[in-house]
């Protein structure tokens, strides 16, 4: 398409680094790209990427590593006055690399027009969004998502969001967000895939392979960013921005897995986090950019900064102006700045005071050439901008059957007594009630800019399909207000209008069914919380209701887990619904009526109070863990609350009911270099169901403390009422070793426990020793 002077300019650019290539003299514009030790392999996409940064004034490259964000329009005349026009001028100057914020086919393509067919060399950009949990059809939060532990479905919702985004002209989104997160006071948490590193290792490949897709040149790929950079989700006191302050063994056994697995699973990008790692911004931490990512693990991505996370480190204290920060983020490998403006401003003139070479420009602007050559965007710059398919893929069939399962997927049942799950489809006078039971717009999520206002199915019209004359009371409001992305959310604490309504049509009802919860803004970003309840008037609300009706069935709407020890004591039946996107009312009913039996398990512990946080599974043992006789106080306990959580990482019950036994060790390590480990499991209910098996190890000695338990694997499994299944698993020295406080990975002998189960509190456990390792 549009073939025009674009594709002029872009032949002729061809031309030339077609002839660059074959050219017997080329040793001095190869040379270029051999410079770096951090350099990617030479391959023939490196020598197409060296000739044209060969082609590039020092201005043009640093302009690769300029990213601005793009709420304007380009489809109308050039823009007069401001950011805007200035922003406009540099990309026809050539001094920007990437846009974000810039969506659908109509603006990309205007945009990507000014910097194609306006620009001297014509190099098309690479147009960011955060595709976090879909594009215009939202699919489930992240976290939500990770409670389906199915890496299948995972990966499925990230192609369909790629596909939904790609056919909008994006071409890379800042997702996944890869942070192990243990404290669910930080709102993030919503955003990842939960405390543990084993599955979040899993859940990040299955993201990073469902956007890139198998072939990056694929108008339906986009290329994916491990995000952020590191040790966010250890933000302190889970107040966001905060600092981090953690040691090696956290840092290399906890937080950096799921990066490394991102990074082997060829991801194209990582992004800085904003806060500080043990006094380093991490915007400039050469230990994490150039010594971890790049030279250990070998990263041919780029890194992009996060917004404006150079410029603020001068409120942090680390760079004492603009240009001590760009200096500061370029030296130590952030190759692009997201919406500082220092790098386009700074960089040109830092190179020539010799503050920053000319070679990590190159290294930079090399970085981020080749994943657009890697796109494609160099063979067709438009090819992400065709208006009949996004008009064809926005919203489909597909796209809409891939939120729903996923959504289906995602749900986990914590809690069901007397079988009052699942409901009735006849014969039983259902209530409704709750504010965000009628929600159309919450279900959505927090990372929800491409999505349209109010688009997703509520849990009253999904529960309508079953039972036309549902009775429905809403209640008090949750919100005040507008709710919006980039606001507070105001939370109604004294208006009980619709209270007393409520109450009353909960009398006589043979189940009440509840949708309490969070509104979607009240997690992600910049979201935190200092108490875990339910919001405003839900408690009062779910109290007075019990004290009238005790069938209730609370079904929770939330982006971090909740402290809920009185729901959890008295409330028969609690469903945990997320914000699971577009398809969220659809999921929930089917759910609530038994059309689809719920396999999820939580991905984060859920605590009995917001004290007890970061409360996590795989903790390490202190030196006094258990009470050392009756009444004494002199072990690691709090006064007025348990160690444990209320429900565990791992836990989530089924309609029907699974049996595990015959664990047993049937070829040691010291044979094979391998251990295997089986299991017998048995559906004993009456119906079909899914299990998520889970395998978890305790090295009991070590030079380092190991973690009391740790997830070592998990399988998926489906089974008919009475069948069985013998499950083995396989843990090798990738799986039984650990990195000691030198980020030197080693393996020890002495004895393992293993325990396998439906929960990461399983009993059923057995040891083996490790011995003849080499
Ligand atoms: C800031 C967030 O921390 C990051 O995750 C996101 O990708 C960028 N903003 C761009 O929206």
């Amino acid at each position: 398409m549009n073939f025009n002077k674009t594709h002029i300019k872009l032949s002729i650019l061809v031309l030339i680094v077609l002839s660059v290539m074959s050219c017997n003299d080329n040793s001095k514009l190869l040379a270029v790209g051999n410079s770096e030790s951090q350099a990617p392999k030479s391959s023939d996409l490196d020598k197409r990427v060296d000739s044209v940064l060969n082609l590039m004034t020092l201005e043009e490259k640093i302009g690769q590593m300029n990213q601005y964000n793009g709420f304007m329009d380009f489809t109308g005349p050039a823009p007069k006055g401001g950011d805007a026009e200035r922003k406009f001028d540099h990309i026809k100057k050539g001094y920007v690399g990437s846009m974000l914020n810039v969506r659908g086919v109509k603006d990309v393509l205007a945009v990507q027009k000014v910097a194609v067919e306006e620009s001297r060399l014509g190099i098309p950009l690479i147009i960011g969004f955060d595709v976090i949990h879909g594009y215009e059809t939202m699919s489930p939060i992240p976290l939500a998502e990770s409670a389906s532990w199915d890496l299948a479905a995972i990966k499925e919702s990230a192609r369909l969001a790629a596909k939904e985004a790609a056919a909008a002209g994006i071409n890379w989104t800042f997702a996944p967000m890869v942070d192990i997160s243990r404290d669910a006071r930080w709102g993030r948490v919503m955003e990842g895939a939960g405390e543990d590193p084993f599955l979040g290792s899993k859940i990040a490949i299955a993201r990073v392979e469902g956007f890139q897709g198998n072939d990056l040149t694929s108008y339906e790929s986009i290329a994916a960013c491990a995000k952020h950079f590191a040790a966010y989700g250890f933000a302190q006191a889970g107040r966001d921005y905060n600092t981090s302050d953690i040691g090696t063994s956290t840092l290399y056994n906890t937080v950096f897995p799921p990066f490394k697995a991102a990074s082997q699973a060829g991801v194209k990008s990582f992004m800085n986090s904003f806060n500080d790692l043990n006094g380093i911004p991490a915007t400039a931490d050469k230990f994490l950019m150039r010594d971890v990512l790049k030279d250990e693990w070998e990263f041919e991505g780029f890194v992009v900064s996060d917004w404006g996370s150079i410029t603020e480190m001068v409120a942090h204290g680390y760079a004492k102006d603009g240009k001590a920060a760009a200096q500061l983020a370029a030296n130590a490998g952030s190759d692009m700045d997201m919406e500082s403006y220092l790098y386009v401003n700074e960089l040109a003139g830092l190179v020539k005071e010799g503050k920053v070479k000319e070679s990590v420009i190159n290294e930079a602007a090399r970085r981020i050439l080749k994943v657009k050559f890697e796109l494609g965007l160099f063979d067709d710059p438009y090819k992400y901008c065709d208006l009949e398919r996004e008009k064809e893929v926005t919203g489909s069939k597909e796209i809409m059957d891939g939120a729903l399962d996923m959504a289906l997927k995602s749900i986990v049942l914590l809690k069901n007594e007397n079988q009052l799950l699942p409901l009735k489809k006849e014969g039983q006078k259902v209530v409704l009630i709750g504010a965000l039971a009628a929600e159309k717009n919450s279900p959505l999520g927090s990372w929800r800019i491409g999505a349209k206002d109010n688009t997703a199915v509520s849990v009253l019209e999904g529960m309508k399909q079953y039972d036309a004359n549902l009775t429905f009371s809403k209640g008090p409001d949750l919100t005040i207000g507008e709710t919006v992305f980039a606001k507070e959310v105001v939370i109604n604490t004294n208006d009980r209008t619709g209270f007393k309504d409520a109450v009353n049509s909960a009398r006589g009802a043979d189940v009440v069914v509840m949708v309490l919860g969070e509104h979607a803004f009240q997690s992600g970003e910049g979201r935190s919380r200092t108490v875990l309840d339910l919001p405003g008037l839900q408690q009062e609300l779910l109290e007075k209701v019990h004290a009238v009706n005790k069938n209730i069935v609370l079904v929770l709407n939330n982006g971090r887990p909740l402290a809920l020890p009185w729901a959890a004591e008295h409330i028969p039946a609690i469903v945990e619904g997320w914000h699971l996107g577009t398809q969220s009312g659809h999921a929930i009913a089917q759910v609530l009526y038994g059309d689809y039996n719920p396999s999820g398990k939580l991905p984060m512990s859920f605590p009995e109070s917001v004290g007890q946080a970061p409360i996590y599974y795989n903790h390490k043992s202190t030196g006094r863990p258990s009470l050392p006789a009756p009444g004494i106080v002199f072990w690691s306990h709090y006064q007025d609350d348990s160690n444990d959580p209320l429900w565990a990482f791992g836990h989530g019950l089924s309609y029907t009911d699974f049996e595990y036994s015959n664990l047993k060790v049937t070829d040691d390590f010291n044979s094979s270099g391998k251990v295997e480990v089986s299991v017998v499991l048995k559906n004993t209910g009456d119906i079909k169901g899914k299990e998520v098996a889970q395998l978890y190890i305790q090295d009991q000695f070590a030079s380092v403390i190991r973690p009391v338990k740790e997830l070592k694997g998990f399988e998926l499994v489906e089974l008919e009422a009475g069948a069985s299944k013998t499950l083995k698993f396989t843990l090798d020295k990738s799986q039984l070793g650990f990195y000691d406080n030198h980020g030197k990975w080693i393996v020890e002998d002495g004895t393992f426990k293993i325990w396998i189960g439906g929960t990461s509190q399983a009993e059923l456990s057995t040891t083996f020793e490790l011995g003849n390792i080499e």
